[in-house]
């Protein structure tokens, strides 16, 4: 079947991913106000740019779309700003970072070597799994995957979809969780109690929020209100509904057959045996 990527040191990546980038992406300078927000693909991370965007702007939306691509800064693309050390350097705070990169390969090197502060957000993998599979379904901007599920989901399990093994994503920066500048949340958290996974957020950035402000962004965050906005579903992604389909917990249900869900459960016990991480999956 049909599906584009490049691999660096084995692991599997989108094609505009290329070895320069990552070179450039490891060797920003950060700085201690600095936020870079990580995820496997599919885990929500546009919900987290969303808040992250509202928290830094009183809880109010901007006229135009989400600065996603230009804001909200990423190195690893060929087609956003910023590109290069000067362009990086000459960004003003507090800037905003995003990455969908194992830990090995973080923004500035990861929490233990760099002040900036690291959020990463994890969801349940089986969710992604579908999630992922309809947004790299027949688009070709990305993957462009023509196979069926039950194909995708074997390539999911080995670690062959963009990004590598869902496992070694998120237990790679599970593993460094305990640093003080490093927050670790889960969307399922998010989906039960908003306001206090935002709390938590605003306390790590050290971006407080007045009651106010506060009541926006929760709002303005909601899954029914971004799927609507202007702001929040841009533009240029605007009618393919890759970024914003069901925004809930256990539609995997509806993909998985019992036979491929029990084999999951196996390999999902194998690999988070002793690590002290779970997921809620309904
Ligand atoms: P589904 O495909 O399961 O609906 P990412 O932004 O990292 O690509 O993740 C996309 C997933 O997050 C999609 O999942 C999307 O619907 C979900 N999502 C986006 N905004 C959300 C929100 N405000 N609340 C809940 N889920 C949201």
């Amino acid at each position: 079947f049909g599906y584009k990527y490049r691999t660096i040191d084995g692991l599997v990546l989108p094609p505009y991913v290329t070895p320069k980038r990552l070179a450039a992406a490891g060797s920003v300078i950060t700085r201690a106000n600095d936020i870079c927000y990580c995820s496997f693909p599919k885990s929500g991370s546009t919900w987290l740019a969303n808040v992250l965007y509202l928290m830094l702007h009183d809880g109010v939306e901007a006229e135009g779309d989400m600065p996603l691509r230009s804001n909200l800064h990423w190195m690893e693309s060929s087609w956003t700003f910023p590109r290069t050390k000067a362009e990086v350097d000459a960004m003003p705070s507090p800037r905003i970072f995003k990455s969908h990169m194992p830990h090995g390969y973080a923004l500035g090197g990861g929490p233990s070597k760099a002040p900036c502060r690291y959020i990463y957000i994890a969801r349940n993998p089986k969710d992604v799994a579908v999630s992922y599979w309809h947004f790299e379904s027949n688009q070709s901007w990305s993957g462009g995957y023509n196979g069926p599920w039950e194909h995708w989901l074997q390539l999911f399990v080995d670690g062959r979809v963009q990004r590598g093994s869902w496992f070694d994503h998120v237990l790679s920066w599970w593993q460094v969780k305990d640093a003080e500048n490093m927050l670790f949340l889960k969307y399922e958290d998010l989906k039960r109690d908003f306001p206090s996974q935002l709390r938590r957020i605003s306390n790590f950035t050290r971006h407080e929020l007045s009651g106010e402000a506060f009541e926006r962004v929760v709002n303005a965050s909601s899954f029914q209100h971004m799927k609507q906005s202007r702001f929040a579903n841009h533009g240029t992604m605007r009618g393919f509904e890759g970024f914003f389909r069901k925004g809930e917990v256990g539609s995997w249900k509806e993909q998985f057959t019992v036979a491929q869900s029990e084999a999951f459960d196996k390999l999902y016990k194998q690999r988070m045996a002793g690590s002290g991480l779970d997921f809620d999956f309904d």
